[in-house]
């Protein structure tokens, strides 16, 4: 209860008492150290230091012009976080946030635009996990290895500003990053087969994806399904479908919203597409009746799946 706080003297009320009223906490009832604005380098160490700490882990050679004390990210890290939590450096340099946090038993992200991504981060990291880099917090923090990490490369920017400055699909953006695009968006690894046309990812062994920019007919769909067969599953995400198709029960069919459709114009300047955050169109929304009717796909290369084709 409020009245019993402020009975406690735990309410601050100003001078005069009528400030606005704020929590009162003493320095008996923290643990620990309370943070202090003034860190010496004894505690949180210093330039020399970290460009020793780097030239041990990566040599004369390699050694990282900017490295920060992995004592100093220590400290950053123990004042914000706790152990599970997941800490981000977005500017990663030479990886001594990762570094530090890794041996603090934090999870981390780190984004690093430089070669130095590989030639630094990687072997640092590696180290840090075999439990064969001795230096920095190793010792203070117990740190004997073990975890992992994983490595990933960003696709190129999808996005480009045109000559009046508004932001456009890239012209190198080509029409397979969709397929992929859509297999991350469903949790599928994308990953083309040259044997089915209609293999663009899988999420198991027996289930798989198909990406296309067109609509399909029933015919194409129990096609596709025997195809298919019992044993394996489906799921086509495509312009527009006829309903019927519904009953293929080892087929999930799904419409690429058309707002992504009507931007995936290949080689126009005049769209932009936000493949961040696919929206999905809602489920009461009625289909599109297949008015477009396509020849059906070609078995074999993986350049007709996004053929609209002619009408017929
Ligand atoms: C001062 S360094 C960071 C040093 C790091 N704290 C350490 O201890 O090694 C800044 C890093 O940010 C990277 N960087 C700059 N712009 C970036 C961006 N847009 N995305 C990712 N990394 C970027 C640079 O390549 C550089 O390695």
């Amino acid at each position: 209860m409020m009245a019993d706080i402020v009975e406690a003297g735990l309410i601050y009320f100003g001078k005069d008492g009528n400030a606005v009223p704020s929590r009162k906490q003493y320095l008996a009832d923290i643990e620990g150290v309370v943070p202090w604005t003034w860190w010496p380098h004894e505690e949180a160490g210093h330039t020399d230091e970290a460009k020793r700490e780097s030239q041990e882990i990566f040599g004369t050679e390699l050694a990282f012009a900017t490295p920060k004390p992995e004592r100093l990210l220590q400290r950053i890290i123990h004042i914000a976080t706790n152990p599970g939590d997941l800490v981000l450096d977005s500017f990663a340099g030479s990886g001594t946030t990762g570094a530090v946090a890794h041996k603090m038993g934090r999870r981390w992200i780190m984004v690093e635009l430089g070669d130095h991504a590989k030639t630094h981060i990687v072997p640092r990291l590696c180290k840090v996990i075999d439990g064969t880099d001795p230096g920095g917090v190793t010792e203070a923090t117990g740190w004997k290895g073990g975890g992992g990490y994983r490595f990933c490369r960003l696709a190129p920017s999808l996005l480009e500003r045109d000559a009046w400055g508004n932001w456009v699909v890239s012209k190198d953006y080509k029409p397979e990053m969709l397929a992929e695009a859509m297999c991350k968006h469903f949790n599928y690894a994308y990953d083309p087969s040259t044997e089915h046309y209609w293999m663009h990812g899988q999420a198991s062994e027996t289930s798989f994806i198909y990406v296309t920019t067109a609509s399909l007919t029933f015919e194409q769909l129990r096609a596709l399904s025997d195809e298919v067969g019992e044993n394996r599953s489906l799921l086509i995400c495509c312009m527009a479908y006829e309903p019927q198709g519904e009953t293929l029960t080892n087929l999930t069919l799904r419409k690429i919203p058309r707002v992504v459709l009507d931007r995936c114009e290949w080689g126009k300047d005049d769209y932009s597409l936000r493949i961040d955050a696919l929206p999905m169109m809602a489920e009461e929304e009625p289909e599109a009746p297949a008015q477009k009717r396509v020849p059906k796909p070609k078995p074999g290369a993986a350049g007709d799946l996004f053929d609209n084709g002619e009408e017929v």
